[in-house]
C-alpha cells in the first residue's frame, strides 16, 4: 500500500537507474517473462506451445484482448482486418515522396504517423470502446500493406494492392514479391515460418519500443503516433535493428574467411566497438526461449526450401564457441531471439534493411496491446527525474565579451 514514488517526491530523493536496468514503469497482465529461467508467456500460454500450435492473428487477439478467440472470434477478428487492408490512395503520394534509397523504418513509421491525418477522429483522447478498437483494426490491417509498400519503394517497381482471399502472412508476401503480369503463389512453407516468426515476436513487455509506446501514449498521443515512435525506437542496432546487424555480421565474417575465433576476440576487446550481434540481452541472462525455437525452426525451413546457407553454420559455430567461451559465460552472453531470425528472413527471400520492418510488424500487436492496456489503467503521463550535473548559476556573458 506504500506509494514509494510519492515518498520520493514528498522527500526529494531520486532513484537514478540509467537504462532503467531495474526500474518497474508499470504493472501489465499481458507478458510474463523469466530471465533466469528462460521463461516466455503470453496472457499465462507459453511461447514454445503458441508458436507450434498457434497463429499470428490469433496471438494478437490474445495479446490484445486477453483470451484465446473462439473459432467464430476469430473469423469475425479476421474479416474486420481484411476490411481495412487497402489505404487511401493519397499515401501512395507520400510514399512516392521518398527517395529510393529510404530505409523502409523511416517510411513505415512516417505512414503510421500519417494515418493521423485520414482519420484525424483518431487523435481524440477521449475516445472509448468501439471507436479505439476501429483504430486498433485499421493499423494491424494496414502495417502490413504500408511493409511491403515500402520495399517496393525502395526497388522501384510499383505496389501491389491487397488481396484479402489470403491470410495475414500469405497477403504481406504477395504485396512484397508479386510482380506486374507475373503469377505469384504463396509458397506455405515461407508463409508458416513468417507466421512463426511474427508470433516469436509478438510481445516482450517493458523493451524499449513498447515503453516508448507507452510513454507517448502516456501524453494521450494517439495510437498512431504511439505505434510510429515503438517503430523508430525499435530501428536502433541495439534493438530490433539487431537482427540485419547479425546477418552483416555473419557475411563479413563468412568474406573474411569464415575464422569466428577472430571475432570472438574482437568482440571481447574492450577497446574495438565490436559487440558480437544478436548476442546478450538486458532481461535474460541463461537463454533466451525464443532463441531456442528459432533456431530449429531455422533449420527446419532451410532444409524444406532446399537453402544451403554457409552462414548458418558460421552462426552455430559462434553460439558453440561462446556456451565454452570465459567472457561470455560470466556476463551470461547468450544468443538472442535476432541471431538466427535473419537466416530464416533470408531463406524467405526478405532483403536484410527488411529484417527490422518484419520485427515491427510481429511486434505491432504487442504495442496495440500494452497501449490499451495503459490507458484503461489511466496511468498517469511518464516522466522521469533527473541528477543535474551542470553549471551552477552564471551571469550571462555580453558578445562582446566571448
Ligand atoms: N558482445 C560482446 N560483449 C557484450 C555483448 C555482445 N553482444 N553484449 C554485452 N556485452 C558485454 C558488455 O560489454 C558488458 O561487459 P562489461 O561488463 O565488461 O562492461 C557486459 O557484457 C554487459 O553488457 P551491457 O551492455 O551492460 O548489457 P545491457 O543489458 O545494457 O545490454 C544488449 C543488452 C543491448 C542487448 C547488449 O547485450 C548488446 O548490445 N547486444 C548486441 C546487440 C543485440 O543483439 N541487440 C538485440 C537485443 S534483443 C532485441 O532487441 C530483440
Amino acid at each position: 500500500g506504500v506509494d514509494i514514488g510519492k515518498l520520493r517526491a514528498e522527500s526529494g530523493l531520486i532513484t537514478l537507474d540509467p537504462g532503467f536496468k531495474n526500474t518497474g514503469s508499470t504493472k501489465s497482465a499481458i507478458t510474463f517473462l523469466d530471465g533466469e529461467k528462460g521463461i516466455l508467456r503470453y496472457r499465462g500460454y507459453s511461447i514454445e506451445e503458441l508458436a507450434e500450435k498457434s497463429s499470428f492473428i490469433e496471438v494478437a487477439y490474445l495479446l490484445i484482448y486477453g483470451a484465446l478467440p473462439s473459432s467464430e472470434e476469430l473469423t469475425t477478428f479476421q474479416n474486420e482486418i481484411k476490411y481495412h487492408t487497402l489505404v487511401h490512395e493519397d499515401i501512395k503520394k507520400i510514399l512516392e515522396g521518398f527517395p529510393s534509397n529510404a530505409h523502409p523504418m523511416g517510411v513505415l513509421s512516417s505512414l503510421v504517423t500519417a494515418l493521423t491525418a485520414f482519420y484525424p477522429e483518431s487523435l481524440d483522447p477521449n475516445r472509448s470502446g468501439d471507436a479505439v478498437n476501429l483504430s486498433i483494426i485499421r493499423i494491424l490491417a494496414k502495417m502490413p500493406t504500408f511493409a511491403a509498400w515500402a520495399y517496393k519503394n525502395e526497388v522501384g517497381h510499383p505496389v501491389n494492392y491487397p488481396d484479402n482471399r489470403l491470410d495475414y502472412c500469405s497477403n504481406f508476401l504477395k504485396m512484397m514479391f508479386a510482380l506486374p503480369a507475373a503469377e505469384y503463389e504463396v509458397d506455405p512453407v515461407v508463409a508458416n515460418a513468417l507466421d512463426k516468426l511474427l508470433i516469436l515476436h509478438a510481445d516482450h513487455e517493458q523493451n524499449c519500443s513498447t515503453s516508448t509506446v507507452r510513454i507517448v501514449g502516456s501524453s494521450q498521443a494517439s495510437l498512431y503516433a504511439s505505434i510510429s515512435a515503438g517503430i523508430n525506437a525499435l530501428w536502433g542496432p541495439l534493438h530490433g535493428g539487431a537482427n540485419s546487424a547479425v546477418i552483416n555480421m555473419l557475411e563479413n565474417i563468412r568474406k573474411d574467411g569464415g575464422d569466428t575465433k577472430k571475432w570472438m576476440a574482437k568482440a571481447k576487446d574492450k577497446d574495438d566497438p565490436f559487440r558480437l550481434m544478436g548476442f546478450g540481452h538486458r532481461v535474460y541472462k541463461n537463454f533466451d526461449p525464443r532463441a531456442k525455437i528459432i533456431k530449429k525452426a531455422a533449420d527446419d525451413v532451410l532444409d524444406k526450401l532446399g537453402v544451403n546457407d554457409p552462414i548458418l553454420e558460421i552462426a552455430k559455430g559462434l553460439e558453440r564457441e561462446a556456451l565454452e567461451d570465459e567472457y561470455f559465460v560470466e556476463r551470461k552472453l547468450y544468443p538472442n531471439v535476432d541471431f538466427y531470425s535473419g537466416i530464416i528472413y533470408r531463406a524467405l527471400g526478405i532483403p536484410v534493411d527488411m529484417f527490422t520492418v518484419m520485427f515491427a510488424l510481429g511486434r505491432l500487436p504487442g504495442w496495440i496491446a500494452q497501449w490499451k492496456e495503459m490507458r484503461e489503467n489511466h496511468e498517469p503521463i511518464g516522466r522521469p527525474r533527473q541528477i543535474y550535473t551542470g553549471e551552477n548559476l552564471r551571469p550571462y556573458v555580453d558578445m562582446s565579451k566571448r
